[in-house]
């Protein structure tokens, strides 16, 4: 499972980046909006970071505009991934970035029926979103488990499951036991992966125990 973190904090980004887990990051324009920078300066920046996909999203709602914004994004660098709302401008635009090479990333993602869509359009990568499922009441995994069985089907769906609006490590450790291809999560989810308090409280006694013996590795 590919792991992407979803921010435009590029000291979060930098921070996370040499962890050597992180596989490429997602934006959004709220997230971007929240930084208070320009647009542009931040995905090169990140892009400057990160190897893997850098999802950027267009902001217009025609076609027309969309793919002239597509293709300004996607001339930044060659990890960009073009993000797309599920709307049907936005998946003609796909149809027409996806020809050209590009990788595209379908965004707002809520049905199994939209997931189908995106995938003949030719999308790199679906963003179905879970926890705003949830938060309406309706079970934002079950929405994967759709996903991830019906591409599996079709030999010819190269369409990545990039699992979105993951609000807890249940969600990426559901998504990934369904076999998605990649999840990305705000850079806390990321760090709450790591905890255990068994971790924590083996450590603090193997340590206690260690300096009892006064040795050290090192000076060994
Ligand atoms: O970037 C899209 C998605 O991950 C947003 O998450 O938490 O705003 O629903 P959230």
């Amino acid at each position: 499972m590919k792991f992407f973190i979803d921010t435009a904090d590029t000291a979060e980004i930098r921070d996370l980046a040499s962890t050597g887990l992180l596989d490429g990051v997602t934006t959004n324009p709220s997230l971007v909006a929240k930084t208070g920078r320009k647009f542009l300066d931040v995905v090169r920046e990140i892009c400057d970071i990160v190897d893997g996909p850098v999802s950027a999203e267009v902001t217009a709602t025609d076609h027309e505009t969309m793919l002239a914004e597509g293709r300004k994004l996607a001339a930044i660098a060659p990890n960009i991934a073009v993000k797309v709302p599920l709307t049907p401008d936005g998946l003609k635009t796909c149809r027409v970035l996806a020809n050209e090479g590009r990788m595209v990333n379908v965004t707002l993602c809520f049905s199994a029926g939209q997931a189908i869509l995106a995938a003949k359009a030719g999308a790199a990568f679906i963003s179905p979103f879970v926890g705003r499922l949830d938060d309406i009441s309706s079970d934002g995994m079950n929405l994967i488990d759709d996903i991830c069985q019906i591409y599996s089907q079709y030999d010819k769906f190269t369409t990545e499951v990039l699992v979105a609006s993951i609000r807890h490590p249940i969600h990426l450790i559901e998504s990934a036991k369904m076999g998605a291809h990649v999840a990305t999560m705000p850079p806390s989810v990321l760090r709450q992966l790591y905890k255990h308090p068994l971790t924590d409280s083996g450590l603090a006694a193997f340590l206690a125990d260690w300096e009892k013996t006064g040795q050290s590795i090192l000076d060994a």
